[in-house]
């Protein structure tokens, strides 16, 4: 075969490869959350968040990094930070646990309980 149809056939197969690899890493970041969490049922900190965060989140986020996610300092933090604003799934907090680098360190229905809380007001309740 004549060399440079063998280099432009090469070159052809590489860019495939290539736009494959960015199709199926760009289909991961738009991932779609399918827990069964009821989005009516009345979602609240005390019960239903603060343990989320008291088990994940509290061993960095302690006081010394924003937001301080300890009992009894989560609402404030959060609120004063501008974490928890409407609409919930653009808020900071819900951004940032299904970002890249922090989606690991909670469930899809930890992660669904947080939203419908931020979207229901992100109450103290
Ligand atoms: C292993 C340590 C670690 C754990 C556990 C952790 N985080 Fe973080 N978090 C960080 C670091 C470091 C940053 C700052 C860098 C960044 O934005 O990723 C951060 C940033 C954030 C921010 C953005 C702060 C800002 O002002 O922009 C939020 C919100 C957040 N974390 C929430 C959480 C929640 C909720 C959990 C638990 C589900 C959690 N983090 C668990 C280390 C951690």
């Amino acid at each position: 075969m004549n060399k440079e149809i063998i280099k432009i056939s090469r070159i052809i197969s590489t860019g495939f490869i290539l736009a494959l690899f960015v199709l199926l890493s760009s289909c991961e970041k738009v991932k779609i959350i399918t827990a069964a969490v009821d989005p009516d049922a009345t979602w609240s900190l005390f019960a239903d968040i603060q343990p989320i965060f008291t088990s994940n989140c509290t061993s960095c986020h302690g006081g010394t990094r924003s937001p301080d996610l300890r009992s009894g300092k989560s609402f404030a933090s959060l609120k004063n930070g501008g974490y928890v604003t409407t609409p919930a799934g653009s808020s900071k907090l819900y951004s940032k646990i299904t970002g890249s680098d922090h989606a690991a360190r909670s469930t899809d229905t930890e992660k669904l309980k947080v939203l419908y809380w931020i979207e229901q007001g992100a109450l103290n309740n």
